[in-house]
């Protein structure tokens, strides 16, 4: 069992899309064990993107994820990261293959819908930076 972190972006929150992109999750066997929302601050988004520090789009990157209210939440299941991933589609919405979420939704590489954790060590410390330890359940454990 993996979890994995989902953040709905500005670009989608704002066309109503967070409640369509979190069922393509969970119609793909994904179960939802965290889910908020929230306004991050340029810290916590500087955090988040931390490896992307020395990117030409950083400045961008941090400004756009914390322009307005996302949503967040963790998804568990068997391969969790990677199917979130193959589900999202490739980065630039115009390379996403149809019938992902990026290629069905996404309207740019910035304002491409979706966030998805990219391996089990930076899953491990993105669902830290957005939620406490009691804020996130388990299927393991019955639910
Ligand atoms: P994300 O982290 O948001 O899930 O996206 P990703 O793994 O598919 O892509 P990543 O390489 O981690 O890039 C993070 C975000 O930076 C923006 N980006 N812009 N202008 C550019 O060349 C460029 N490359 C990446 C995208 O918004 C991407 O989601
Ligand atoms: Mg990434």
């Amino acid at each position: 069992m993996e979890k994995t972190l989902v953040l709905i972006k500005p670009d989608a929150m704002r066309r109503r899309l967070a409640c369509t992109i979190l069922c393509r999750l969970e119609n793909i066997g994904l179960k939802i064990v965290a889910l908020k929302l929230l306004h991050i601050d340029k810290q916590l988004a500087q955090k988040h993107y931390a490896i992307h520090r020395e990117k030409p789009f950083f400045n961008d990157l941090v400004d756009y994820i914390s322009s307005a209210p996302i949503a967040a939440a963790v998804f568990e299941g068997e391969n969790a990261i990677e199917s979130v991933r193959e589900a999202m589609g490739a980065t630039d919405p115009k390379k996403a293959q149809a019938g992902s979420i990026r290629g069905d939704f996404g309207v740019d590489i910035e304002h491409n819908s979706v966030h998805g954790s990219d391996s089990i060590e930076t899953a491990k410390v993105e669902i830290r930076l957005f939620f406490n330890k009691g804020e996130v359940f388990s299927s393991q454990s019955g639910y």
